[in-house]
């Protein structure tokens, strides 16, 4: 059981709470591929999406996750929504509230907007994304990932190349696998990780093939271009061929190394499509857990 209202932020949760919501959500992963083992656990309980941003994974795994308990599942739709007629966004959580909404998910261009509505509705609140500041659910089902492939968290060195500065999951990421025993190093563009992104815990690094070497775990992440203005490298070509990951990169990590990518992916620009397509790539999986994940946090949520 999960003691809170909401689920703002990895920052909040400590090591049982985590790893609660990882053993419960290795059990619902059997019911995404075993239909008779479904429930309707959370029937008359409600879910909203609310997504400011764009979105295919989140959103969806978050409607299938309530679907899979019998919740009443529907999206706000913000582009048709009175949003557009200039609402702002506490009133407009404040609204759905009072309709009787027992979840609200939301992803915001904004840090720090699921914890406002939170504040201010009676309903759960749980983070999909706040700008650059935390993607815990995506956090966890990699958090699901890792432990299915390695079966501990204890020593294991994770790399997470991209555009670190502009990452909620890199974030998340940080600082729940620090939590967790983990040794953390982010790699990248000078442009794109500051030394200031130390205070995660990870060790910051400009040579992506130094960073990669002997890794468990090498994450790669998407240039976010919607949250920067440009200029931050001279092309695509040319990032590709100093921070991207081919398969002559990833044969400096472990023998074992996994490859995982919260996706979407830009094939051919953080990670090369062979790697992508490759044995060593658990990205499909990760997409699994994503709802696994989701459907353990709803569990835990609604029945506290
Ligand atoms: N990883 C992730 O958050 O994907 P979406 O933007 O498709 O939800």
């Amino acid at each position: 059981m999960l003691n809170r209202k909401d689920l703002l932020g990895i920052k909040d949760l400590d090591v049982d709470e985590i790893m609660t919501i990882l053993h419960l959500a290795q059990e619902m992963k059997q019911k995404i591929d075993d239909k008779s083992l479904r429930q309707k656990d959370l029937e008359y309980k409600s879910l909203i999406t609310l997504f400011y941003e764009n979105s295919t994974r989140t959103k969806v795994s978050f409607n299938m996750a309530g679907l899979y308990q019998g919740m009443d599942v529907t999206d706000l739709g913000v582009a048709t929504s009175s949003v557009q007629k200039g609402e702002s966004l506490v009133d407009t959580a404040i609204t759905l509230d009072k309709m009787g909404i027992d979840c609200m998910v939301i992803r915001h261009e904004n840090s720090g907007a699921p914890g406002l509505i939170a504040k201010n509705v009676k309903a759960s609140v749980i983070n999909a994304g706040d700008g650059i500041n935390e993607h815990p659910t995506q956090a966890l089902l990699d958090f699901m990932t890792i432990y299915e492939k390695k079966g501990s968290f204890k020593g294991l060195n994770v790399t997470i190349v991209g555009d670190i500065n502009h990452s909620r999951v890199a974030r998340s990421n940080a600082f729940g696998l620090k939590k967790l025993g983990a040794n953390v190093t982010f790699a990248g563009a000078g442009t794109l990780l500051s030394r200031s992104m130390e205070v995660t815990g990870a060790k910051v690094m400009y040579n992506v093939a130094d960073a990669v070497r002997g890794a468990d775990v090498v994450m790669g992440l998407r240039i976010q271009m919607e949250r920067q203005n440009g200029g931050t490298f001279p092309s695509l070509r040319e990032y590709s061929q100093i921070y991207g990951i081919d398969t002559d990169v990833f044969a400096l990590a472990d023998s074992e190394a996994i490859l995982m990518h919260p996706a979407p992916v830009n094939r051919g620009v953080e990670l090369s499509p062979e790697l992508i397509d490759s044995s060593v790539s658990v990205i499909d999986e990760q997409v699994t857990n994503g709802v696994a994940v989701r459907m353990a946090i709803l569990s835990l949520l609604m029945k506290k």
